[in-house]
């Protein structure tokens, strides 16, 4: 699915589906996060409609975890991969199936063991020694057998940025390699354990196959032992594919499921995955307004929305595409880093855009639907933007716009 799908210029104006994005900036204020009801069902379908063996799309609740989110994927029958109790909660609240939520995350406290036992998740995805000592002992006290997958890591590297590599030899992540059957062994005699399954998720922007490819070689024969010897029940495969920020020539989604039922099609296991970045990334759009122009050594657009709103430039150097909402007149077009108004250097959307933009003006910058808001902070007691979705020409308000008020909620005066 090409970024802009669901995002196109009509008449050089943008829109979000049927709705002008302009009248939504001017409905809602800036900066506003628009995501496109559409694009996200078209997401999910791509993910579940490629496959044929028996499978549970969990998605990532850490890409996007508005709750309206969640209730469209609850109700096109997802599941969710969660890290936190808070996610946890969040998906109840949307109506999401526990049943169909695993937990994955290297650092699990053992209120959040309990009340993931009590909602009666699908499984853990447990990380190391310690942490199935803990769950066991948590099932213990509540007389119940804990589901548990272990995440495995195959040690492959992903090719991504190395903060998003997560299944490398030095990762936090996931048990050692070499490790793996020992620790297996290890989990059936925990009183409190059952074993459901196999994890991994080696790392997240990847857009290439061959990493996934070493990951299902590995993972595949890993899995048979298992079944032979535990009996599992599943496989878990960890996050989706990379997207499209530029023309990046990412595979298509059903050439990875193409490849996953290659290798895990006869093994009469459930395959579980946990796709975040493409079920939202490219369904979602930040609008901000142009504050100033600074004409300097460079030229820079200083807009309304800062590194607090969307840090992924900030943190990982990503490059996300911004252009004007109405491209109707670009003879003054030049090149423009766009910052926004925090007080650090690394506070840019985008470095040397060719842009026509003067104050007032609105910018987009697409794919913004994934670690996007889910990301935000108050940084420089800065509210937090308004989320919409729309539906054709219908636009919902799914956040309210923070107010400075709710920034001090929960502080007390001495
Ligand atoms: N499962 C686990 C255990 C994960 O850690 C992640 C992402 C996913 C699934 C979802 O992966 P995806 O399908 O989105 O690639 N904030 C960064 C990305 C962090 C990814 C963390 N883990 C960014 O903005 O690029």
């Amino acid at each position: 699915m090409d970024y802009s799908e669901h995002f196109v210029y009509r008449d050089d104006q943008l829109y979000a589906e049927d709705c002008r994005v302009a009248d939504l900036a001017a409905k809602y204020g800036t900066p506003l996060y628009v995501y496109s009801r559409e694009s996200l069902r078209q997401a999910f379908a791509d993910y579940d409609s490629s496959l044929s063996l028996p499978h549970t799309i969990c998605y990532s609740v850490k890409a996007n975890s508005n709750l309206a989110v969640l209730q469209l994927m609850a109700s096109l029958g997802s599941g969710f991969d969660i890290v936190s109790g808070g996610e946890l909660a969040r998906v109840i609240a949307a109506g999401g199936d526990p049943s169909k939520v695993v937990y994955s995350g290297v650092g699990k406290r053992e209120d959040e063991i309990r009340y993931a036992l009590e909602k009666g998740i699908y499984c853990f995805n447990a990380e190391s020694e310690m942490e199935l000592q803990t769950i066991s002992d948590v099932a213990v006290s509540m007389n119940v057998k804990a589901p548990v997958a272990l995440r495995v890591n195959p040690a492959v590297d992903p090719h991504t940025h190395h903060h998003i590599a997560t299944g490398l030899k030095t990762s936090k992540f996931g048990v050692a390699w070499e490790d793996v059957p020992a620790v297996y062994e290890y989990a059936s005699k925990l009183p409190g354990i059952c074993i459901r399954g196999v994890d991994c998720h080696i790392g997240s922007q990847i857009t290439t196959l061959s990493p996934f490819r070493e990951m299902a070689e590995k993972i595949r024969d890993l899995a048979v032992t298992l079944k032979d010897r535990y009996g599992i029940e599943s496989v878990d495969v960890g996050g989706g594919l990379g997207i499209n920020y530029d023309n990046d020539g990412t595979p298509a989604v059903s050439d990875y499921m193409k490849l996953l039922e290659e290798y895990f099609g006869d093994l009469g296991l459930r395959l579980v995955l946990e796709p975040g970045r493409s079920m939202v990334g490219n369904a979602g759009i930040l609008v901000t307004k142009v504050q100033y122009i600074k004409k300097a050594a460079k030229n820079f657009a200083i807009v309304d929305a800062g590194m607090n709103d969307m840090i992924r430039p900030a943190l990982y150097t990503a490059w996300m595409n911004i252009s004007e909402v109405d491209r109707s007149d670009r003879s003054a077009a030049d090149k423009y880093t766009v910052v926004g108004p925090i007080c650090e250097s690394s506070d840019k959307l985008g470095e040397d855009r060719l842009l026509s933009v003067k104050k007032g003006d609105l910018l987009v910058q697409f794919s913004a639907g994934a670690y996007g808001f889910s990301m935000s902070s108050n940084y420089n007691s800065r509210p937090r933007a308004a989320e919409v979705m729309v539906k054709g020409g219908e636009d919902f308000e799914i956040r309210t716009r923070e107010t400075v008020e709710d920034l001090w909620r929960g502080e007390h005066l001495l």
